[in-house]
């Protein structure tokens, strides 16, 4: 395995994070909630906008066509399985959706992280409130560390992943994988 970073940062209360607006890069104004059945309409636009490159990145795999039960999996979940944190902005005056998060398998203290974002707004700063987001959430569920599967090496992920807590990459079944402690975790094993 290779290491990475030990960050000293604490992750923000995601209470807080869900009540504000962001000021993202970009003149971008992101706000994000929890993902719920009425996003079904706007979850597959937002799915079906993204680049093949996007789609492979966080599926690994090919989905030239979204399939209806992808769409399910982001707007239907027991929150106490499963998480999906939705980033939204205004466009002409439309609420909509530029990222999306999810952690499943939280009760086993190891949450798997998938997260994607619309491929206009990609270097903005929504990954990164995604993912804090997301990660204070899982901890909250109980999570201590999050695996995250990776097509290739994935720099961008890596450098959001790095945030949340020390990061290590290895290769599992020909995939890359990234195992990340979070920093919560880190201060009470500490
Ligand atoms: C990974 C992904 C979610 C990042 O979203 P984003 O909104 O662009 O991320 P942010 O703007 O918040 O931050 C990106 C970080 O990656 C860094 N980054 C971007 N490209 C990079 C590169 N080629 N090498 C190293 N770091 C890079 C940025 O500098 C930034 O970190 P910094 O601000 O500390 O410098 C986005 O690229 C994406 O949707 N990719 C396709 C799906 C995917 O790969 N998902 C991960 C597997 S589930």
């Amino acid at each position: 395995m290779s290491s990475a970073t030990q960050p000293v940062r604490r992750l923000a209360d995601p209470g807080t994070l869900l009540a504000t607006t962001h000021e993202a890069g970009g003149g971008l104004r992101v706000r994000l909630r929890l993902g719920r059945p009425s996003d079904a309409l706007q979850m597959r636009a937002f799915l079906e906008s993204l680049s093949l490159e996007s789609r492979q990145r966080r599926f690994l795999h090919a989905m030239p066509v979204v399939p209806e039960n992808v769409v399910r999996h982001f707007t239907f979940f027991d929150p106490r399985e499963r998480l999906v944190v939705v980033a939204t902005a205004i466009f002409t005056g439309r609420d909509e959706i530029v990222g999306v998060a999810d952690v499943a398998g939280l009760q086993s203290g190891m949450a798997e992280l998938g997260v994607v974002v619309d491929d206009d707004q990609h270097g903005n700063g929504v990954g990164k409130l995604l993912t804090e987001v997301i990660a204070s959430l899982a901890i909250q569920q109980g999570a201590s560390h999050l695996k995250s599967e990776l097509l290739e090496r994935n720099a961008p992920m890596l450098a959001l992943l790095k945030r949340l807590g020390t990061t290590q990459s290895t290769v599992e079944d020909g995939v890359a994988v990234a195992y990340t402690t979070l920093l919560d975790a880190e201060r009470r094993a500490a």
